[in-house]
């Protein structure tokens, strides 16, 4: 790595956490550009400025040199305006920019659609054309100028795109390369072609070697397309993507053919968020040599969702996103199997309707035996990966997974399918070797995960093995230093292709 000093990154996300969040691309894109201000890189992020953003609980500002800039697309005339504030930590200033709409953003009380019926909002298409469209205004206007654009996931597929169709406008822009992060190839941005109508894009990207895929609008394919280089979050999902059309939603070709501009990275964890030692959000911090304390988080688990059994049964958390991606169906379906075991749950996280009716009908069934929270909460997930014993996910795909390693570091032993980014990061234990950090399971079926479960409580039993495996969790390095400095030479390689 050198000269990384004047490395200038723009972030561009859809999500971000502390200030919103669906998924784990909000944890990465606070946590990412973190490491890499620490690493010496000047980094801004931008993230829309969504109503359910509260501008006085994070002293959000307006820039009043930047207010109702006009952007025109298509034949249709917008402004945007910016807002500003910085991500919350002790030990770097990074700069956030929230791009302000009213119409698309400020106006709107979730992320993406309507939290009661569940349905995507009908205009996400030019929602997101325009988050994307608005970035090259941003730069022209803001007097700094990234050597990166880093763009995530569909909602920022549009960015490469834009700034070629573009270019002309602001020749400085020319030399910026963009990086396209794929956290997900399950959500690819896909819309009819009406879509096309509004985005003002030259008929030159409209066909099948540019945004067109099986003649539908596909915002991600338009990112990789025109992206200087893109790259997944865990070497084995990009390896999968590659071999298998299911798992990348059709984009499996294409990938192969990019396969020269396209790499896997896996995430890290954000530790001065997410350590045991340090944790304010649960009643008892500990580390391994203290993990007896653990116990006391366990306590309040219980306590706060009135589960029955004694403190010797082991409860298992899920924190998820409640879809069929994550394995929820295989979870819900074998629960009456479940509930007669020694095991308590509980279940945290929000998704497909269908998922939350089926799992309230287990809550009420169920009560003591399985605790429910449909939502977000923050402080609830540090509580679960504090006070479970071990953690549930048995996804059919997971491009990379971030609550295994949250859970690895709390000393809460994951039980896991071997897909993606869990298979890089959890491994089976070996009773005889002393070596894994969790359970592993290869076969999607409720079976293979339940034998998982029951071979899991069986060590469970006997603690000195178990605090082996807890040991070989909580020792291992899931930081973002080594990630952000792969990210880093990343930068650097696409600046000197
Ligand atoms: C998405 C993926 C998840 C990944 C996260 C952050 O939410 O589903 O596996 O950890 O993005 O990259």
């Amino acid at each position: 790595m050198t000269n990384n000093k004047q490395l200038k990154v723009l972030f561009v996300t859809p999500e971000l956490v502390p200030f919103v969040k669906v998924g784990g691309v909000a944890d990465v894109s606070s946590a990412l550009p973190k490491m890499l201000a620490e690493l010496g890189c000047e980094v801004r992020v931008v993230v829309p400025k969504y109503g359910a953003v509260d501008n006085r609980k994070f002293k959000i500002h307006d820039v009043v040199r930047l207010k109702d800039i006009p952007i025109t697309i298509g034949d249709k005339d917008y402004t945007f305006s910016l807002k500003s504030s910085f991500l919350p930590s002790p030990k770097v200033r990074v700069q956030i920019y929230f791009l302000d709409n009213e119409l698309y953003f400020g106006s709107r009380k979730s992320i993406y659609g309507d939290a009661l019926s569940g349905e995507d909002y009908p205009d996400n298409d030019m929602r997101f054309a325009f988050f994307s469209h608005a970035i090259f205004e941003l730069i022209e206007k803001l007097g700094w100028q990234p050597d990166i654009i880093h763009c995530n996931d569909w909602q920022t597929g549009l960015v490469p795109a834009y700034f070629k169709a573009l270019k002309k406008r602001n020749p400085a822009s020319e030399t910026i390369k963009i990086l396209y992060t794929i956290h997900n190839f399950s959500n690819q941005g896909i819309f009819g072609k009406g879509t096309l109508k509004g985005l003002g894009l030259p008929d030159s990207m409209i066909n099948e070697n540019g945004i067109l895929h099986g003649n539908k609008v596909n915002y991600m394919k338009a990112g990789i397309q025109f992206a200087d280089f893109v790259n997944t979050v865990s070497p084995g999902y990009a390896k999968e993507v590659m071999a298998n059309k299911v798992i990348s939603s059709g984009l499996d070709e294409l990938l192969k053919k990019k396969k020269k501009k396209f790499a896997g990275l896996i995430n890290g964890i954000d530790e001065s968020d997410w350590n045991p030692k340090t944790d304010k959000f649960i009643p008892k911090r500990y580390v391994l040599k203290s993990i007896d304390e653990k116990l006391e988080n366990k306590k309040a688990l219980i306590e706060r969702f009135d589960l029955e059994g004694d403190l010797n049964e082991p409860v298992i958390g899920i924190i998820s996103r409640l879809t069929e991606e994550k394995g929820i169906d295989l979870f819900v379906d074998s629960f009456d199997k479940l509930a007669k075991m020694k095991v308590k749950f509980v279940v945290l996280g929000a998704g497909q309707k269908i998922y939350h009716t089926k799992l309230e009908k287990l809550h009420k069934q169920y009560p003591h035996k399985l605790g429910l929270l449909l939502g977000f909460d923050n402080e609830l997930a540090h509580l679960i990966e504090a006070g479970a014993d071990m953690l549930l996910m048995p996804s059919k795909y997971e491009p990379c997974g971030l609550n295994q390693m949250y859970s690895l570091v709390y000393g809460t032993i994951p039980i896991v399918r071997k897909t993606g980014g869990l298979a890089d990061t959890v491994s089976q234990f070996d009773s005889a070797k002393g070596t894994g950090n969790g359970f592993v399971f290869e076969k999607y079926t409720a079976g293979d995960m339940i034998k998982s479960i029951t071979s899991a409580m069986k060590i469970f039993e006997d603690k000195g093995t178990w605090n082996k495996i807890i040991a070989n969790g909580m020792q291992s390095d899931f930081s973002w230093k080594s990630s952000a400095r792969g990210y880093v030479e990343l930068y650097q390689n696409i600046l000197n292709q």
